[in-house]
């Protein structure tokens, strides 16, 4: 058996990054990132995806909209906040003012669930944000999957989007020091695998 390939590191290292340090992702690992993005699986190969990369003035609008928005810890993510830090909200402003770029990942077929290709096309736009977590991951920047409504709102706000907002995913170096307000541990295989013979 071989040992662990870097593909399996990068999935195993992956972490959502929150906060982050100055520096810029250059546009070659922009084009790279997103190139991941579009190869994720696809119903039919229908390439549901489109993305939306904010920076510089649209990305200032984005945040000054967030900096007025009435944002409280995710309470649908409340069973795995560790700790809801007081400063949740600026910990997020913090994040996306400082990072250079925020990926707006959108899906253009409308969801609906009594049809499963439209949901199919879903899932594979879902494919795609995680290819370029994986992706950015990998080149040493760090992201994370932000699906909190007033987000998805603040970035709505700024940009045109027809389709489905599924997430916004910004893009940065690193901060050193990472606050881990959020549970990243994970329930052991053996808890939510089933064998069969
Ligand atoms: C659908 C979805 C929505 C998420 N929304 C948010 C969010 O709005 N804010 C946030 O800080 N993290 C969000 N996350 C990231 C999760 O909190 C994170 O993946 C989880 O706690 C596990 O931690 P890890 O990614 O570091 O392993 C979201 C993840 C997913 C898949």
């Amino acid at each position: 058996m071989k040992n662990q390939n870097t593909f399996l590191e990068v999935i195993m290292t992956r972490r959502s990054i929150r906060d982050f340090r100055e520096g810029n992702v250059p546009e070659e690992d922009v084009e790279r990132i997103l190139k991941a993005g579009i190869m994720a699986p696809s119903s039919g190969n229908s390439q549901p995806w489109r993305f939306h990369v904010i920076r510089g003035r649209t990305k200032d609008q984005f945040v000054n909209i967030l900096k007025n928005a009435k944002i409280s810890p995710p309470s649908e993510a409340e069973e795995t906040v560790k700790t809801i830090p007081p400063s949740w909200r600026r910990l997020l402003v913090k994040g996306m003012e400082t990072v250079p770029l925020v990926v707006a990942v959108e899906n253009v077929i409308s969801i609906n669930r009594d049809n499963i290709s439209s949901a199919g096309s879903l899932l594979g736009t879902a494919a795609s944000a995680e290819n370029i977590l994986l992706a950015a991951h990998s080149l040493g920047y760090g992201s994370v999957w932000l699906g909190y409504p007033p987000i998805l709102q603040a970035v709505k706000a700024v940009i045109e989007i027809s389709g489905d907002l599924i997430c916004v995913l910004p893009i940065g170096l690193p901060a050193n020091n990472q606050n881990e307000y959020f549970n990243r541990s994970r329930r052991p295989v053996t808890e939510v695998v089933k064998y069969y013979t």
